[in-house]
C-alpha cells in the first residue's frame, strides 16, 4: 500500500511511519516540520515539507502522490495552548483537516485513519470508556477533534470516505530510533524523565485533590509502538468507525513517578501545585472494539516497560532530536 501520512515528522507519526515501511508499505510523510523534526522522518520515507493549512499545497501534494489510503496525525496538541488561542487549534486542526478531506475527494483517495483523542470524552460520563459514551469536550483541542470526526463522517455519507477514527489515551515510551521530542514539553513521562536525567529539578505534580485513590489524576498510558500496530491494521483491513486505544489499566501520577524513580534508579524529586485547568480525574480506556475488530493487541501493557523504552531513548537522545 502507498500510505500518505500528514505529521509524520512528529511524535507518533514518525514511529508509525517506520512501523508501516518495516511492514512493506510505502510512504510519503507530509509535515510542515513546524512542531515536527527532520530527523524523526525515516530515510525510506519521502518528505514533503508543506502546511496542512494552505489548500493548494495539500491538494497537490495528495495529487501527486497518488497515495492508497491517508494516514491524519498533523494536528497542534497541547490542552492549556488550545485554551488560550483557540482559534489557532479551530485554524490548524479543524481547517487543516477539512483541506485535507477536500483534497483526498478531488484525488479520490478513500481511506483514512484519523488520530482522534480521549480528550473528546471531557469529563467521561463512565469509565473505562468505550466508544459509546457521549462526546463533551471540555476544551478547544478536544473539541477540534471531535469536529474533524463530525468533517470526515459527513464525508463519508456524502462522498463514501472510508475513514477510522484513532481515539488515542495517553501516547507514551518509544521505539529505538524514534522518540517523544515535544516543544515546549508538556507531558508527565517525559518531564519525569528530564528529572532523572538532571535536565529539570523536580517534577510538579497538578493537583493532589481529585476524587481517586491518591489523589492525583489517573491515565492510561499506551505505547506508542502498540498505537503504530493499531494504524497497520486499521489500514489493512476494511473498517470504518471509532476504536478507543489504551490498555485499560490506570495509573495515578504519583504511580508513574514512583515507576520512573525504579526504572531510572533516581530520586525525582516531587512538588505538588494546583490543578492544571481541563484535566478530568480519570480516563481510562475500554478497547474491546479495537481488540475484536481490529484485532489489535497491546504488546507492551506494562507502565515499567514503557518507562524503559522511552528512559532508554532519553539517555541516547538527551536534547531529543536536538534542532
Ligand atoms: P506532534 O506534535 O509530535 O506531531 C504533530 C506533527 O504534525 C508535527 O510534526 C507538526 O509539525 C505537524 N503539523 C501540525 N500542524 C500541521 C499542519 N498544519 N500542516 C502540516 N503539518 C502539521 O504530536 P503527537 O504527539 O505525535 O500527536 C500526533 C497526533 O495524535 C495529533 O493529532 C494529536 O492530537 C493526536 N493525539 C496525541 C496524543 C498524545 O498523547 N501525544 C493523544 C491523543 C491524540
Ligand atoms: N501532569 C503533572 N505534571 C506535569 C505534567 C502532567 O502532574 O508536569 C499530570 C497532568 O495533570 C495529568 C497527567 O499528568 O493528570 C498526564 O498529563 P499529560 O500532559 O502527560 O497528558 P494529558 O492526559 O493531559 O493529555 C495527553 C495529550 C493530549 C491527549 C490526551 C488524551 O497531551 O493530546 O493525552 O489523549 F488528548
Amino acid at each position: 500500500m502507498k500510505v500518505f501520512v500528514t505529521g509524520g515528522a512528529g511524535y507518533i507519526g514518525s514511529v508509525t511511519t517506520r512501523r508501516l515501511l518495516d511492514a512493506g508499505h510505502s510512504v510519503v510523510v507530509f509535515d510542515s516540520l513546524e512542531r515536527g523534526h527532520r530527523a524523526a522522518v525515516d530515510a525510506r520515507a519521502r518528505l514533503v515539507a508543506g502546511d496542512l493549512r494552505n489548500a493548494a499545497a495539500i491538494r497537490d501534494a495528495l495529487a501527486a502522490a497518488r497515495p492508497d489510503a491517508v494516514v491524519h496525525f498533523a494536528a497542534f496538541a497541547y490542552v492549556g495552548e488550545s485554551m488560550e488561542n483557540p482559534g489557532l487549534y479551530f485554524a490548524n486542526n479543524v481547517g487543516g483537516g477539512i483541506n485535507l478531506a477536500e483534497a483526498m475527494r478531488l484525488a479520490g483517495v478513500k481511506k483514512l485513519v484519523f488520530s482522534s483523542s480521549c480528550a473528546t470524552y471531557g469529563h467521561p460520563e463512565r469509565v473505562p470508556i468505550d466508544e459509546k459514551v457521549p462526546q463533551r469536550p471540555i476544551n478547544p483541542y478536544g473539541e477540534s477533534k471531535l469536529q474533524c470526526e463530525g468533517v470526515f463522517r459527513w464525508y463519508e455519507r456524502i462522498y463514501g470516505l472510508q475513514p477510522v477514527f484513532l481515539r488515542y489515551f495517553n501516547a507514551c515510551g518509544a521505539d529505538a530510533r524514534f522518540g517523544e521530542d515535544h516543544r515546549p514539553e508538556t507531558h508527565l513521562i517525559p518531564l519525569v524523565l528530564d528529572v532523572a536525567l538532571g535536565r529539570r529539578p523536580q517534577i510538579t505534580i497538578f493537583g493532589e485533590d481529585y476524587a481517586t485513590p491518591d489523589g492525583t489524576c489517573i491515565r492510561d498510558y499506551i505505547h506508542v509502538l502498540d498505537l503504530a500496530q493499531a494504524h497497520v491494521l486499521a489500514l489493512e483491513k476494511s473498517v470504518s468507525g471509532p476504536f478507543n486505544l489504551g490498555n485499560g489499566d490506570g495509573y495515578s501520577v504519583r504511580e508513574v513517578i514512583a515507576a520512573a524513580r525504579e526504572v531510572t534508579r533516581h530520586a525525582i524529586p516531587a512538588v505538588t501545585a494546583p490543578r492544571r485547568p481541563g484535566d478530568p480525574d480519570r480516563l481510562v480506556a475500554a478497547s474491546a472494539q479495537a481488540r475484536e475488530v481490529l484485532g489489535w493487541k497491546p504488546e507492551f501493557p506494562v507502565l515499567s516497560d514503557i518507562l524503559q523504552s522511552a528512559w532508554a531513548w532519553k539517555c541516547q537522545h538527551p536534547q531529543g532530536y536536538g534542532e
